[in-house]
């Protein structure tokens, strides 16, 4: 681990154990065969549905494994049935490839303002939803921003205006991060990657789909894996995860399995606590410094902290830190069209903790934008 990985919000190191399943199960395939593997690993593979139904509080049966969340988002998106005159409400702080999927889908779509204190304005919102309204998607904590959106209040409220409209958190950010919970925070969808908060492998993700939903949707892709075939008929097989095709890859999905299993033994309480401290430490090291700007409600905010720095541009801070061996990302307008207009900046430095992450190496971050600054 040579560099000091503060872009866990891009994705996180892996524990060794994790990397090392997936390896061996990679070696495993080349001995006895890939099928044959899979197998074998049956039962393993299959804990993966009960590791990610305890973290969120569901069933398992509610799980799909899937590639990542925007893949898992689309998938919800393009099975869902839409006519003409219905349209669904996004925050504005929105991700900016689900905002590509919505317009790509051209549905009719209305942005709900988040107030300056980064929570939701409900009254917005409420007078966004019309009788026409599908659905509410709500970006639990968005990429460019670390305020942790209140879902229950919006699920809350939602089910107040109308019981039907169906609420989809994208938990990308925020799984592994922040407790969460289907059963007490009653949403309908959520879509989550591995490769995150939840120490997973790159190319990881899931799609959460509430049982009484799935009944609704017409799956966008459906092969051998969940299907049968009769006289010309399609026949769907019941109790398999409907969102999941026949290919996938075993090694990533031991792998992700194993990593939510280390959140549900590490807890997540705990695991919230200590990226907090980090962030409130990060902050309180930098509070003298008014170069700096940023951007979250520190009272929202648990791990990913964003700012600029006046006179630096975002790239020149970046590639500085990059060259003293720290990662940290860069948020623009096309990761969040809605949030940069509306905060009429063009970019920002993301800095995102986790749990591993040391106060030493916060300390070092510090000198380093201290050098700059002074440079
Ligand atoms: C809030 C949010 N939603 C969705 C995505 C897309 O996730 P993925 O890259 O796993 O498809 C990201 C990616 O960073 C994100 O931050």
């Amino acid at each position: 681990m040579s560099y000091i990985n503060f872009n866990n919000a891009g994705s996180s190191y892996l524990t060794n154990k994790t990397q090392k399943i997936v390896k061996d199960f990679l070696d495993y395939e080349n001995i006895v065969g890939g099928y044959n593997a899979e197998n074998l690993y049956k039962n393993k593979l299959n804990e993966f549905y009960l590791n990610a139904s305890k973290l969120i509080n569901c069933d398992p049966k509610e799980i799909s494994f899937l590639q990542n969340s925007t893949y898992a988002w689309n998938f919800f998106l393009n099975s869902t049935h839409f006519s003409k005159d219905e349209n669904v409400v996004i925050l504005d702080n929105e991700y900016g490839s689900n905002i590509i999927g919505i317009l790509n889908k051209k549905i009719n779509y209305k942005i709900s303002k988040i107030n300056a204190n980064g929570q939701v304005c409900f009254e917005d919102l409420k007078n966004k939803i019309d009788k026409k309204t599908k659905i509410v998607f709500v970006c639990h904590i968005a990429s460019q921003c670390g305020d942790v959106i209140e879902i229950e209040k919006v699920s809350k409220l939602l089910k107040k205006i109308n019981k039907n409209i169906i609420l989809v958190v994208d938990a990308c950010q925020s799984i592994g991060q922040v407790n969460i919970d289907a059963k007490k925070q009653k949403f309908d969808i959520l879509v989550g990657s591995g490769r995150k908060y939840l120490r997973g492998p790159r190319g990881t993700g899931l799609l959460y789909v509430n049982k009484n939903i799935k009944k609704k949707l017409s799956p966008f892709i459906l092969d051998i894996k969940n299907c049968s075939v009769k006289k010309g008929e399609i026949f769907i097989k019941k109790n398999l995860p409907l969102f999941e095709v026949f290919e996938y890859s075993p090694a990533l999905k031991l792998g992700l399995s194993n990593a939510i299993a280390n959140v549900n033994k590490i807890g997540i309480k705990k695991i919230e606590k200590k990226i907090k401290k980090l962030s409130a430490f990060f902050l309180n090291e930098m509070k003298s410094f008014n170069q700096l700007v940023f951007y979250e409600n520190s009272k929202l905010n648990i791990g990913i902290n964003t700012f600029s720095i006046k006179g630096i541009n975002s790239s020149s801070i970046y590639n500085y830190l990059l060259k003293n061996k720290i990662l940290t990302s860069i948020s623009n307008s096309q990761t969040s069209m809605p949030y940069f207009k509306k905060k009429k900046i063009n970019s920002v430095i993301r800095v995102s903790f986790h749990y591993y992450n040391k106060f030493e190496e916060v300390k070092k971050l510090k000198k380093c934008l201290i050098d700059l600054i002074k440079k």
